[in-house]
């Protein structure tokens, strides 16, 4: 009985990751969505700790101090870091949250081989071959869960600037051959388990692995290797559900493997890149932050007042937003939406264009103007967008540089070459707002800024905005 009802739960739990997961794809639910699925982990936690019986033991879980406490450290410490991470600094903490995960499928690993291995030196005589299945599960769970810890630990370092770029000739092939020798070891240890040596071997193979291969890989591609490295967490953590024959946990890790290898295949279309380029290129090497030096002279650039740009805006029919980076940065998305209200009361239509990488992180704009109320049938994603920028009389960028910056299209040299960018010198006027010349998360200076239709209007983009609400209310 106690079994149906464990399988019950850990049924309605994988449901909820399944549906939680579809509403996570719309941003009108996406926040029902991560609760719902939150709410189908408690139930499968507290069903495995209440419910779990050992088939062969018939016994039940007994620790519950130390999971009640690990649960109770843990879940404080998730909290409050959740509740206080800036929306800039999100993919860092994702990244380090991942890290987490793929730790606790390698900490699986190693309780559950030091369980066999105890088994095999305390029964003289067992048969080694009968453990062969699980410990090449535990073998595969424990180099792809290392990878992902100290793979993620070196992106959240990368992504908040304590670690630099860094990468040597033939690193690519060192980390072939340090993962070849690790995938040798492991194909060893399934055939004699006994040899301890080999699997401690195994697992520091894989966390250099995990360094060696995330050190080289340049700031603006952080993106997808946090991404890869999240669904090598999903498939490490499936092996864990292998290793204890638990659905929930395995319908789980596939959930986040399948998840996390569909979005590092969007974002590098997103970029129009392959994920062996974004591995072994160097796309935006050393530009973890968005600072650099100023424009080395790509002629000159003309500046806007903000009466004029409020004029010009209250006089269009149409004005494109463009988001970005540092319109994050400021916090400005509140103002952002009063402006477009007010210009909305004025007559003019206004809409957003959404490039799929402005930001740090996957959706980071649709999220900020989420919080913000923007309305979403406003958001335009790229495609859309390029469609209507003809017809568009002001594109006002706000924070934003990578994503439109025409080197993309036109400089075969550019680091950036081949990425899709918003077409916004396609509309009549283009008003920049930032704060100073300098290049953005690339680190490549922007043509966009010296064309005759751009203007610059430089300054934070709250002020800015809030100044240029106060004016537009004035004509
Ligand atoms: P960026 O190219 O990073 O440019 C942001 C610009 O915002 C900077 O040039 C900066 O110029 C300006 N800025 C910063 N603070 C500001 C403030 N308070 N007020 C006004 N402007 C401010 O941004 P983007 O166009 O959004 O492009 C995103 C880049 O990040 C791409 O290269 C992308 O590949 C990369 N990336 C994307 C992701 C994802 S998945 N979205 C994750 C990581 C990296 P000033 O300093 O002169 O103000």
């Amino acid at each position: 009985m106690t079994q149906h009802i464990l399988n019950i739960s850990y049924l309605i739990a994988s449901i909820t990751f399944i549906v939680g997961l579809k509403m996570l794809s719309n941003p009108a639910s996406a926040r029902k969505g991560n609760l719902l699925a939150a709410a189908g982990m408690t139930i499968a936690i507290l069903a495995t700790i209440f419910l779990y019986q050992n088939s062969e033991t018939g016994e039940h879980l007994h620790n519950h101090l130390w999971i009640f406490g690990g649960l109770l450290i843990g879940g404080i410490v998730g909290t409050l870091a959740a509740k206080k991470v800036k929306m800039t600094a999100m993919p860092e903490m994702v990244s380090l949250f991942n890290g987490m995960g793929g730790a606790c499928a390698a900490l699986i690993s190693l309780i559950e081989y030091n369980h066999i291995s105890h088994i095999i030196s305390y029964t003289p005589n067992s048969d080694t071959h009968s453990f062969q299945s699980t410990i090449l599960i535990i073998a595969i769970g424990l180099i792809i869960g290392s990878v992902s810890f100290s793979g993620s630990i070196i992106a959240w370092g990368k992504l908040n600037g304590k670690i630099k770029d860094y990468s040597f000739s033939g690193q690519n092939i060192l980390n072939l051959v340090i993962l070849a020798v690790a995938i040798g070891a492991a194909g060893y240890i399934v055939v004699h388990p006994q040899h301890q040596l080999i699997f401690y071997t195994i697992l520091l193979l894989s966390i250099i692995y995990g360094i060696l291969f995330v050190l080289p890989i340049g700031g603006a591609d952080m993106p997808v290797v946090i991404s890869l490295l999240n669904s090598f967490t999903g498939v490490a953590a499936a092996c864990g559900g292998f290793l204890y024959g638990n659905k929930v946990m395995l319908t789980g890790g596939i959930l986040v493997g399948a998840a996390g290898t569909l979005l590092t295949i969007l974002m590098c279309k997103a970029m129009n890149r392959s994920l062996k380029n974004v591995l072994i290129g160097s796309f935006g090497g050393g530009a973890t932050t968005a600072s650099g030096g100023a424009a080395s002279g790509q002629g000159s650039y003309k500046e806007i007042s903000l009466s004029d740009t409020a004029m010009i805006m209250s006089y269009a029919n149409k004005v494109m937003i463009v988001p970005g980076y540092g319109l994050a940065v400021a916090q400005a998305q509140h103002t952002c939406h009063e402006l477009e209200k007010i210009l909305t009361e004025k007559g003019v239509e206004v809409k957003y264009a959404i490039h799929p990488v402005a930001g740090r992180m996957p959706g980071h704009m649709n999220v900020l103007l989420a919080e913000a109320d923007v309305s979403y049938d406003k958001l335009l994603e790229m495609e859309q967008a390029n469609d209507e920028f003809a017809t568009t009389d002001v594109v006002l960028i706000l924070g934003a540089n990578d994503v439109v910056n025409p080197a993309a299209k036109t400089d075969p040299s550019s680091p950036i070459y081949g990425m899709p960018i918003l077409d916004v010198e396609l509309s009549k006027n283009v008003v920049v707002n930032k704060r100073s010349m300098k290049p953005g998360y690339a680190g490549i200076e922007n043509e966009l800024f010296f064309k005759p239709k751009t203007s610059m209007l430089f300054g934070d983009a709250k002020k800015v905005l809030q100044d240029l609400c106060a004016e537009i209310k004035n004509i």
